[in-house]
């Protein structure tokens, strides 16, 4: 291999520490996950100076999907790259043509118009630009606990401890609880330019939302004249058993933003998708939001190959069967493991490992990787350890994913005492 395993590990810990992050090169040393991300191939990745491999049900919040290096989405890329590279981001472009269509044609509803990004935080800044652009209001109503982003207007809408240390909050943003629609009620009014949700908070532990929360939300904003925004950067293409998350809930957003997988954990591709009515502030000046590298064309033909890939028949109905052998193996693990287990929390394959204490995540974190599983507990709710494995595994795999996690969840609880 070229580019994976030329040095040792002491040597990538030690320039890592030097040049890149100190702080997570200590602290990856300091919990026992001295992981190199070496050779990876479908749901597995290998340790780049040793034999370890992962089960990779992290996936970076639903990038891999597909898998790492998933067949069609290589020589997607290599096709592109014999005649395309990043493109012109004035002019028009054939590329971004045929994926705005493709991308029109796949998702819920009236949503026709897409403006491409590279991240979903610079996606989810222009879903809120968008938003008060069109209703010429400010305020914005996002959930304790979720997270949208590291940028500008997607770190407003998230939990303080994140933005804190970098300035006082803009105005205009608000948070109310998670799925209580009382909350949401007193918190829309005729100033409130958009309500924006992830469907399913997975920094907040994947709680799944009354199956009336998002009408509720949906006609809150048509009363108001707010717009409904959701983020499907981790529950769109497919990791819910729909190809969105929110088609479970039969609710059509103003707004619907994708990441994350749209990139087939190749190229980077991210998407904001709007009503048409919203194109009116583009048409009146289309150069009023500008992203150099936003829906590069050579990366096209991989998104291309990732919307193809998750629409074509048997897809989603694999992760739907995935789902069924999740729930009936953590309802028996649910009777093995009484003191630490508290229950799954799913939809299809977006998985949060339920427990009984904040300690557990970090813990089971630790414990799983022993056993062979990449996962990372919810951030902002710690009890809870998040699951999300390759779409693409097979039921043989999923039962062995079954197995290691009944490991690891027995060692976290030797490990806490419970
Ligand atoms: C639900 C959700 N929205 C937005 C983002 C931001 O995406 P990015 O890291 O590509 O900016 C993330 C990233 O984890 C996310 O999980």
């Amino acid at each position: 291999m070229k580019f994976i395993g030329r040095d040792d590990k002491e040597t990538i810990f030690s320039r890592f520490r030097s040049h890149v992050s100190s702080g997570k090169a200590d602290f990856f040393k300091a919990v026992g996950i001295d992981f190199v991300f070496g050779r990876r191939q479908g749901p597995f990745v290998w340790d780049a100076t040793s034999s370890k491999r992962l089960i990779n049900c992290h996936c970076n919040g639903g990038v891999f999907n597909l898998g790492h290096r998933h067949p069609r989405i290589i020589s997607a890329l290599k096709e592109s790259l014999e005649e395309l590279d990043i493109g012109n981001h004035h002019l028009v472009s054939e590329m971004r043509a045929a994926l705005g269509a493709k991308i029109a044609a796949l998702t819920p509803g009236d949503l026709s118009y897409t403006v491409f990004g590279v991240g979903g935080g610079e996606a989810i800044d222009l879903a809120i630009k968008l938003a008060r652009g069109h209703t010429g209001r400010l305020n914005v109503v996002s959930a304790g606990g979720g997270y949208h982003g590291h940028t500008g207007l997607a770190l407003a809408t998230g939990d303080a401890r994140y933005r804190d240390p970098f300035g006082p909050n803009p105005p205009g943003f608000r948070q109310v609880p998670f799925d209580d629609k009382a909350a949401l009620s007193a918190a829309v009014d005729a100033d409130t330019a958009a309500v924006i949700f992830e469907t399913i908070p997975a920094t907040y532990g994947i709680p799944i939302p009354q199956a009336d929360f998002y009408q509720h939300a949906r006609s809150l904003c048509d009363q108001s004249g707010a717009l409904l925004i959701i983020d499907e950067v981790q529950t769109g293409l497919g990791r819910t058993g729909r190809m969105w998350g929110i088609e479970h809930f039969g609710v059509v957003p103003d707004i619907m933003v994708i990441g994350k997988g749209l990139s087939g954990g190749i190229y980077p591709m991210a998407a904001t998708c709007f009503r048409p009515a919203l194109e009116a502030l583009f048409h009146q000046n289309p150069f009023i939001h500008i992203s150099t590298f936003g829906g590069a064309e050579v990366g096209v033909p991989v998104a291309m190959a990732v919307l193809e890939e998750t629409a074509r028949p048997g897809f989603l109905e694999h992760v739907r069967e995935l789902s069924h052998t999740f729930r009936a193996g953590f309802a028996i693990m649910k009777e093995k493991h009484p003191e630490i287990l508290v229950g799954l929390r799913q939809l299809g394959l977006m998985m949060g490992i339920e427990m009984v204490n904040p300690q557990c995540g970090p813990v089971l974190t630790k414990t799983l990787y022993d056993h062979g599983i990449l996962s990372v507990y919810a951030n902002n709710d710690t009890r809870v350890s998040q699951l999300l494995p390759p779409l693409i595994i097979d039921e043989a795999l999923a039962a062995e994913i079954l197995e290691r996690v009944d490991r690891g969840l027995a060692d976290a609880k030797a490990f806490l005492g419970l």
